[in-house]
């Protein structure tokens, strides 16, 4: 898909951009044309002869040639590219991108871009986990720039945590993945429940679980690149959509999350049912603080929440698909059929909490599919954005 295609390759200075070299060859044998912008710093780690040997074309690194004076036009080249990835984006990079600090060629080159981002952080793990870097690239995200996740593993200063730069062929998938589908859903709508639900025992206490919403938003992130609009309804999460067209409403118990499903429900073709909703909540909810006494502990009644995926099986119309997951942890197989009959759902996504790597809070999952008409399919351990390819793949197919 990335045959004849024009990709700005942005290197900035980092460790990982010797691997930009590896992504470059990708790029080229794939029929891609390749301009490669580095920052000052990223010809420290890897020499523009290199990269301009093998994109066959002079790397861009200054604002101007300075014997000759001939200018080199960001604009021009930002109206060039079908693609624009950073790679490795450096923490420093990517806060001048944040923040339009256009002091060289790769940050004016990416103000100018008109086309899709692709950013792949990659530094060490304490920068990554810092506020400032979340902050910076949770504002690429709102800009509509796609973030590639570091992967974990032992890092340049050789701790060993989350920073590393994506494998260049786990970027060069997304990149062709994204070419290749991004039309795929166009015109569809998408309803996708994510994160779990508070239900309140007293103002400051709830009862909740562990879900972070991780697995939905993948869902939501992979479907809306395929083109489809997508809505979720989200429990208390601390992540945002990768994806700008993505349209989050925020609820917090599952009397809230049902209502909102039940206001989107009637305007989409399909809804996957990902939020790990509380199945009771207290018959009610404390006005002030409950108070630790010396007598015996309070007791909390507990009432039955709605399920609301039930409540949207009833009302699915002919051509409406309806998804759920069933997260188990054990009888998996029997207590996944039971839920995809009694709920009328068309397909079942399985997680067990046995599988390690699986469930809540990780970055991957492992699953298995389970259709209304019979199929079964088990996948793999992936990451989650991967098993949210493998759960879209296999709804265009039903
Ligand atoms: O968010 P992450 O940290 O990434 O973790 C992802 C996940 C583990 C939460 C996710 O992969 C998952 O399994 N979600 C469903 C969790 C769950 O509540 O499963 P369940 O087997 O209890 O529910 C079965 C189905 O009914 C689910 O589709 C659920 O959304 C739905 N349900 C359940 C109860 C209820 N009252 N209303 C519902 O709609």
């Amino acid at each position: 898909m990335l045959k004849g295609k024009h990709i700005i390759l942005g290197i900035s200075g980092g460790i990982a951009a010797y691997k930009s070299a590896s992504l470059l060859r990708l790029f080229i044998k794939a029929g891609a044309e390749v301009q490669v912008v580095m920052t000052p710093s990223g010809k420290e780690f890897i020499t523009p002869v290199t990269l301009s040997a093998l994109s066959g074309k002079p790397v861009v690194s200054e604002f101007f040639t300075a014997n000759t004076g001939e200018w080199h036009s960001h604009v021009d080249l930002g109206l060039w590219a079908d693609a624009m990835v950073i790679a490795p984006a450096t923490a420093s990079t990517i806060a001048k991108m944040a923040n339009g600090v256009a002091d060289n060629m790769l940050i004016t080159t990416y103000l100018s871009a008109k086309a899709p981002v692709f950013v792949a952080p990659a530094m060490d793990l304490d920068m990554f986990a810092h506020p400032t870097t979340t902050r910076n690239l949770n504002l690429l995200r709102s800009y509509g720039n796609t973030i590639i996740e570091p992967a974990s593993g032992e890092l340049a200063s050789h701790l060993v945590g989350k920073g590393r730069m994506e494998e260049p062929e786990n970027i060069f998938k997304v990149l062709d993945d994204f070419f290749s589908r991004r039309d795929e859903l166009k015109g569809k709508n998408l309803l996708v429940t994510a994160g779990p639900t508070y239900e309140k025992i007293d103002p400051v206490r709830f009862i909740g679980n562990y879900s972070t919403g991780k697995m939905g938003y993948a869902i939501a992130d992979e479907a809306a690149s395929r083109g489809a609009e997508v809505v979720i309804v989200s429990g208390p999460v601390d992540i945002a959509p990768s994806h700008p067209s993505v349209k989050v409403v925020k609820v917090e118990s599952a009397r809230e999350m049902l209502a909102a499903c039940e206001e989107e429900f009637p305007s989409v073709d399909c809804a996957v049912m990902c939020a790990a909703v509380a199945d009771y909540a207290p018959a009610e909810c404390a006005e002030s603080k409950i108070k630790r006494e010396d007598s015996e502990p309070p007791v909390i009644h507990l009432v039955k929440n709605p399920d609301i995926a039930k409540a949207l099986g009833q009302k699915k119309r002919d051509g409406q698909k309806l998804i759920g997951f069933a997260l188990e942890t054990d009888h998996e197989f029997d207590n996944a059929m039971k839920k995809l009959r009694s709920k009328n759902l068309d397909m079942i996504v399985l997680n067990s909490l046995r599988d390690k790597g699986a469930g809540f809070g990780t970055d991957t999952n492992k699953i298995t599919i389970f259709t209304a008409d019979g199929k079964e399919t088990a996948f793999a351990l992936k990451s989650k954005r991967e098993v949210a390819a493998d759960i879209i793949d296999s709804i265009i197919n039903l």
